[in-house]
């Protein structure tokens, strides 16, 4: 059993301090009436094995990790589940009572969560889903769908090569096509989802052409700044279902709190507006 000392996580990357973990499982802390802590951690490229192991010896109950420390979160683990190992990175870490590494992904489950918490009839094995995006969200993505038994995955990347590796490494289960083929394969599709960085900020955008976007479809951007990035609003004025990435930025942070602090949190209103402040 634990004694009364506070139950302890933290977020590891470089940089870190962009990262909204900590006020969300702050909140959740506060919300539960956890003795609890959870902190940001910048971890200085060579450093990261190390910092586990002091967390490790000071008690901590484990750690999410973010970029660049996915990969290397799931090398040093002693155990880890499924789904990190598919992804092959992992963000979250539970470390157990006998000072061993569990290394878990909940970006897919935070992904399906998000988008069946909006829309709990949505079944992505009813029709084709296109995956605009090659990296570790497009990774996350793709072992999401594939574990709802989705059986038409399309995969653009601008880098083409990126995404015939992931094809590779997902046993030939999802297509690749050209990026110059975006419209035509969005108007094929009964799921849009961005992975990529365009939109961030309105900077860029996802280059598709409205009328391409088929109206019964459901678009997931992962980009959550701004909350109702360009390609969401497309797809609302085409009356498209829409879903924003905050949702899945909050549902990853779940499992780790129900294994860190032992109670599960509810994802509400009110934590969204904290997060977007
Ligand atoms: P993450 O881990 O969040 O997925 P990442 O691995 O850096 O991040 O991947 C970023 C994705 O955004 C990539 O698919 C990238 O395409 P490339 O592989 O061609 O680089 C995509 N991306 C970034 N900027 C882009 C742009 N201007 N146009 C098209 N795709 C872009």
């Amino acid at each position: 059993m634990h004694d009364d000392r506070p139950f302890l996580a933290a977020v590891l990357g470089n940089p870190i301090s962009h990262s909204k973990s900590p006020r969300m499982h702050n909140y959740w802390l506060n919300k539960n009436q956890i003795n609890g802590y959870y902190i940001p951690i910048k971890v200085e490229l060579g450093d990261f094995e190390k910092t586990i192991k002091s967390l490790i010896n000071l008690g901590y109950s484990g750690v999410n990790v973010t970029i660049p420390y996915k990969l290397a979160a799931l090398e040093i683990a002693d155990e880890s589940s499924k789904t990190a190992q598919k992804i092959g990175a992992a963000n979250t870490l539970i470390f157990t009572k006998e000072e061993k590494i569990y290394a878990d992904n909940t970006d897919a489950y935070g992904f399906i969560k998000n988008i069946k918490s909006k829309f709990p009839d949505w079944d992505p094995k009813k029709g084709a889903s296109v995956v605009l995006g090659a990296g570790g969200a497009s990774r996350a993505v793709i072992a999401a769908l594939l574990s709802e038994g989705s059986n038409k995955i399309v995969v653009l990347n601008r880098t083409i090569e990126k995404a015939q590796e992931l094809k590779i490494e997902f046993n030939n289960k999802i297509s690749v096509e050209s990026w110059n083929h975006l419209n035509e394969i969005v108007a094929a599709s009964s799921n849009i989802i961005n992975t990529t960085s365009l939109g961030m900020n309105d900077e860029t955008s996802v280059p598709i052409n409205p009328l391409s976007i088929p109206k019964e479809a459901l678009i997931s951007d992962l980009v959550y700044t701004p909350l109702e990035t360009k390609l969401l609003k497309l797809g609302k004025d085409r009356g498209s279902k829409i879903v924003d990435g905050l949702g899945m930025l909050i549902y990853q942070g779940v499992p780790g709190f129900e294994a860190w602090y032992g109670q599960t949190p509810l994802v509400t209103e009110e934590l969204r507006k904290i997060l977007i402040k």
